[in-house]
This record gives C-alpha cells, structure tokens and sequence, in this order.
C-alpha cells in the first residue's frame, strides 16, 4: 500500500524573530525542513509533498531538485486547510502520513512502528504525556482508542487536566482524509480549519483511531523560538554522540564535541572536547583529535593525530600523519603518509607525498611535494602573480631552507638543497645546492640614530 507525506510549513513561526522563515531555520548546519524531508525519505515515502506558504521563494530555493511535490497555502487558515492545499495531487488508495516541518528530530524508527503498527483501514495519531501540556492539543480517549482532540482554547476544564497531547503527526486511509477535509468547518475558538477534527469525523464514521505514543518528549519537540532550537540542537548533538559511542568512539566529554555534518570513524578513535565537525568527515582506524579543532569534509587516514587547535576545511590524510598544533588544511589538501604539518602551516590544493615535513610558519599552495622532503620554517610557495595560480615542484628528498620563497612556476630538484632565505625564481637542480642571497656585508662607522630632545 503506497505512503504519502505530507509535510505542512507554512507557518511564519513570529517568535523566532527573523528574516529566515522558521523552517528553514538551521540545526545542526541542516534547515529544520531539511531534516523532516531525510526522514520522510527514510521512510520510502511513495510521495512527498511540502505545503510552504511564508518565505516561499526562500523555501523553494533552498530545496532545489529534491524530488518532492509542493503546494502553496497562500493564506494560513489553520492546519485542516494545509492539509487540503496537498491533496490535489496526492495519489489515492494509499495512506497519508502528516508531519510537521517544525518537528525535526522525530525518527523514521517511530515514525514507522506507527505506520506498520496501524491496520490500512485505521486511523493513528501520535501522541506523548507531557507534565505540563498547556497550549497543545488533548487527546481524548475512550477506552484504548482516541476520540476527539480538542484544542487549548476550545477545552472544558475536565479535558485541561488531560496530560497526553497531539503531536500533530497522523495516519489516514487518504481517500477517507480526503472526504473528511472537504467537510471541515472552522467553528471553533481560533476561526481555523482544525485538522485534529477529522478524528472525531472518522470515529462518526466508524474508523478506529490509534494513539501511539511517542518514545520521548524530545523527539517530537516542535520549534517555535531560538530557546528551543538551541535545545533540539543539544538533543541531536547528545543523540548522534551516543551513536558512536555505542559504536565504539571514544569523547573526552560526550558534551563537549558538535556534530553539525556526518562523521564516520572507525575503531579506537578518540576525541578530546571542543571539536567542531561539519559537512562529512570520515576518521580513520585510531585516529586521535585532541581538544579545539574544526573540522569540516575531509577524510583522515588510520593513526593520525590532529594536535589541538586545527582548522581543517577540506583535504585528505594517509596513514598516520600529524597535524598542529595551529595547522590549516584547506580543499585539495591531499597528504600520503607519515606526512607532518607543524604549528601555523596552511596547505591549499596541493600534495605532500610519504614522510614529508613542513613543521613551522609555511604557506604551501598549488604544489606537489615528492616523498621525504624537509621544508623548512617560513618557506612559502608564491603561487599567486595577482592574477593567476602557478604552481611549485618539489622533487623526492629535496630539503628547502628557512625562510626561502619559491616563485612559482618553479621546480626544485630531487635531493636539492636550497639555502635559508633564498628566494628561487628559476629551478634549482637536482642534488645541489642553490643559494640566492645578497652578500653579507657589516658597515664600518655606523651609528645608532639617537632620539632627539
Ligand atoms: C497543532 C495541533 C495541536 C497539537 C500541536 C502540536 C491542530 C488544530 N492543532 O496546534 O493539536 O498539539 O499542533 O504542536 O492541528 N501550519 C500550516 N498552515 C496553517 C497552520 C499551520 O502550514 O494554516 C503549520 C505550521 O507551520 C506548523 C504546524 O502546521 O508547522 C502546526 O501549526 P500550529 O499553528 O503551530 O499548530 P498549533 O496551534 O500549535
Ligand atoms: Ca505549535
């Protein structure tokens, strides 16, 4: 039987206080929608269909090509009328599940415990016990099954004292919501087309509703301010760190590690606190991070060790390489193995072939760098004419004095030695040394000038 969600955000979420409309809002680098639309794919979901309505160019633009249908809800007049705005081109004789785009860390787990646990024909609602439900839907039951929910503003003072609520998320035969929405009135408190009213609908019409209940509180959390976005940021952070660690991953402090991206890691990997990982990091078998690095799209080899304060954008390692402390990785940064980057190093689009060092204060950019090459403190490539990128040879064993800087085009030859503070504008050949240097000269008579009074 074919499954549809419907996914509704069009709300214009005020109390977040800002121009980004609340669904497009950021969670763990990803916009709240964003992480409802994964789910709904997660479920193997026939149709999707997004009913947007505030921020609608922004919204559209930021999901371009995701393979969904959208339905604008130009005016909100409450949740029964954004369903109905989706259902034109909902397939029918299926079944239609409905999400809200404010519900991010809801899983597919629950979400298909309640579409497997509930028979084609039934209804089901998911629902939670809250201590202190004020402000949400009831839900009011009879016997095992649920027959009404009744909203805040339209509850007698029995149904206040009710502690579970309607989350919001439902199961319908979409051919019966279908008839269902096209009987719905606005009657109530708020003026609005409530969709919690077609459960009382389908009770009338002989339908067996379902409450199930949600495993926690904060898995259908909705987010409405900046207070419980940070809090949702927090549980999904706890939730992604017990993974791994329940895989094996080893943290200083589960609370002290931000996993904005995706982030692989194979065995007896350890991480110390304050890293940031974003977009998708893959770290290798025993890889150690120690304490304040940032981390985004790279992938590190078995056994490396990332010293404190890196800030990596990019790149690839082999086999157990050191980085830092205070080096910079950026995109294209491709290093072999047992390759070092010292304190205050920044590699960009460029290669560093097996056992390489480049220690202290250097600038590597469009190079490739051979095997076993020392480059010594303060070597930069100058791979920039203020116009175009040129790019700098190092041949296998070749080792480059402090302070020299090699202009690009060039190419220093294998086991070339090249004398501290040259600066190379032609290549230095293979094996020996090069210098280029103004004679050292010490001036006879030369005074100090003095400070005058
Ligand atoms: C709704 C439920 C309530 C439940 C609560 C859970 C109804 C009538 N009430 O109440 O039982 O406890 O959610 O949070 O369904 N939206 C639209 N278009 C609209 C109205 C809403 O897209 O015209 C979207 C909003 O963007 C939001 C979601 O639907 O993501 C819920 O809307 P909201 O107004 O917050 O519903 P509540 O009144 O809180
Ligand atoms: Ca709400």
């Amino acid at each position: 039987m074919s499954l549809s969600i419907v996914i509704l955000a069009a709300g214009q979420g005020t109390r977040m206080r800002s121009r980004l409309p609340k669904v497009l809002q950021p969670l763990a680098e990803k916009p709240l929608l964003g992480h409802v639309l994964a789910t709904a794919h997660e479920l193997g979901a026939d149709d999707v269909c997004v009913v947007y309505g505030h921020g609608a160019e922004q919204v559209l633009a930021t999901f371009p090509g995701e393979e969904l249908r959208w339905a604008l809800q130009a005016e909100q007049h409450g949740t029964g009328h954004a369903v109905q705005q989706a259902m034109p081109g909902t397939p029918g004789g299926g079944r239609t599940l409905i999400l809200f785009g404010d519900v991010p860390l809801l899983t597919a787990g629950t979400l298909s415990r309640l579409v497997t646990g509930t028979p084609a024909a039934d209804m089901a609602v998911l629902t939670v016990d809250l201590e202190d439900p004020t402000g949400y839907g009831r839900v009011v039951r009879d016997g095992e099954d649920v027959v009404r929910i009744v909203e805040q503003k339209d509850a007698s003072d029995d149904e206040l004292g009710i502690c579970e609520i309607n989350t919001g998320v439902m199961l319908c035969p979409t051919d019966r919501l279908k008839n269902w929405l096209d009987n719905l009135g606005n009657d109530n408190a708020q003026g609005e087309y409530y969709l919690t009213d077609v459960i009382a609908m389908a009770v009338a019409d002989g339908v067996t509703v379902h409450g199930i209940k949600a495993e926690s509180e904060v898995e259908v959390m909705g987010i409405n301010d900046k207070v419980q976005l940070a809090e949702a940021e927090r549980a999904l952070q706890w939730r992604r760190v017990m993974n791994l660690m329940k895989a094996g991953v080893g943290f200083a402090d589960p609370a002290r590690v931000d996993i904005r991206g995706t982030l692989e890691c194979g065995s007896d990997v350890f991480i110390d606190v304050n890293t940031i990982f974003e977009g998708d990091v893959v770290l290798g078998d025993g890889v150690t991070v120690e304490s304040n690095n940032l981390i985004r799209d790279a992938r590190i080899g078995d056994e490396t060790v990332i010293h404190s304060n890196c800030h990596i954008e990019g790149g690839t390692t082999g086999v157990a390489c050191e980085l830092g402390p205070f080096a910079r990785m950026r995109p294209g940064a491709v290093l072999a193995d047992r390759v070092k980057l010292g304190n205050f190093v920044e590699v960009k689009e460029s290669t560093i072939d097996d056992g390489s060092k480049v220690n202290h204060l250097t600038y590597i950019g469009d190079a490739e760098i051979g095997k076993g090459v020392n480059v010594g403190a303060g070597t930069i490539t100058c791979n920039y004419d203020g116009a175009n990128k040129h790019k700098t040879i190092i041949d296998d064993g070749a080792f480059i004095g402090s302070g020299v800087e090699l202009v690009a085009p060039i190419r220093v030859g294998r086991n070339a030695t090249i004398g501290a503070g040259s600066t190379l504008t032609k290549p230095a050949p293979d094996e020996k040394l090069t210098l280029e240097r103004a004679k050292q000269l010490t001036v006879k008579g030369w005074q100090r000038p003095e400070k005058k009074i």
